[in-house]
């Protein structure tokens, strides 16, 4: 399925038409700033502000088994360069705060202004090949996508269908890059999915707790506007780690229509996260015991089965007692 496309429209109805329903659109010609079409003016607004530079993260979880890794800073047009000299490299700008002297540039649309929280800016800058693989964002936002310069192509799915994409925490196992287009169209079918390529110019409004994969077609550069968290979504994500559980109740929390509920819910979970007689493993398997309970409580509709073995189960090839009896017994001399 596309993504809608829309002129301007009033901020009443945006959020009544998609802001309230989580329902992804794209705006056409939001900004028209000339200061900023090309990657040539971005880089001479950016000058020598070093932007964070960071792997994929799943590909450095792959190389260093950690989730950490230690960030470059590099200025713009020395990234440029490094993509350059580096073809294929999966670094890319990602999540880094953006320079005032470019976001200066723009004025925060209206849009963003539907709750009193702050609007932060940020920037994205990736070569053609590089990818974002589907996830959700912990930040819990909603957030404006303006594409500056260049093409990508965007997939988002909506957080009820998590329970098809063998997630783990807010990261998901399914890779899309390495997709035929044929099969993408039928898994965004499966899932209720969206595809778009997004064009310079071009405003994608992605609602929170939103699976999304990026593949860059092209180098591109692009500002997103963070907005929009409530304070049930802000308080989860300072204190509570995510999964695709919680990603539904946090989903639920935003819908203003449950705000009756929300501070229940969401004393619930302060219960365990204050609870400071737990020790952080079993506050970590309380939490994710409970984030279950309430899920299926408020956030399912008949669709509470799981797509995928549980991650409880352990059948990956290290399993010593898998390897044991469907593996190295294969090999057994008969020494009768
Ligand atoms: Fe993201």
């Amino acid at each position: 399925m596309g993504i809608e496309r829309i002129q301007r429209i009033s901020k009443n109805n945006f959020i009544t038409d998609y802001f309230n329903n989580h329902k992804p659109v794209i705006f056409e010609s939001m900004f028209d700033n000339r200061e900023t079409d090309s990657l040539e003016k971005i880089v001479g607004k950016c000058e020598d502000y070093k932007f964070m530079v960071t792997k994929e993260f799943i590909n450095n979880f792959a190389e260093t088994k950690s989730f950490w890794q230690t960030p470059d800073y590099m200025k713009l047009n020395d990234y440029l360069k490094f993509i350059k000299t580096t073809p294929g490299t999966k670094k890319a700008i990602r999540v880094s705060k953006s320079p005032e002297a470019l976001s200066n540039q723009f004025k925060i649309p209206e849009y963003c202004h539907v709750r009193n929280d702050e609007v932060i800016c940020q920037s994205f800058c990736a070569n053609i090949g590089n990818f974002s693989r589907l996830h959700f964002d912990k930040f819990s936002s909603h957030a404006l996508i303006y594409q500056l310069t260049g093409i990508k192509r965007v997939v988002l799915i909506p957080a009820k269908a998590s329970f098809k994409l063998l997630p783990t925490f807010h990261l998901s196992r399914v890779l899309l890059e390495n997709f035929s287009d044929k099969d993408r169209a039928k898994f965004l079918n499966f899932t209720g999915g969206w595809e778009t390529i997004l064009f310079p110019g071009d405003v994608l409004y992605l609602p929170m707790m939103m699976w999304h994969h990026f593949d860059y077609l092209d180098t591109s550069f692009s500002l997103t506007f963070r907005f929009g968290r409530n304070k049930f979504a802000e308080f989860l994500e300072k204190n509570c780690h995510f999964d695709m559980y919680l990603q539904n109740i946090a989903a639920f929390l935003d819908q203003d229509a449950n705000k009756d509920l929300s501070s229940t819910i969401v004393n619930e979970i302060k219960n365990v996260t204050d609870n400071i007689e737990l020790p952080p493993d079993k506050k970590f398997l309380a939490l994710k015991l409970l984030y279950k309970t309430l899920y299926r409580k408020y956030c399912t509709n008949g669709e509470s089965c799981s797509y995928y073995l549980s991650n409880d189960i352990d059948l990956s090839e290290n399993n010593s007692s898998l390897i044991k009896y469907l593996g190295i017994n294969r090999y057994l001399r008969n020494e009768g």
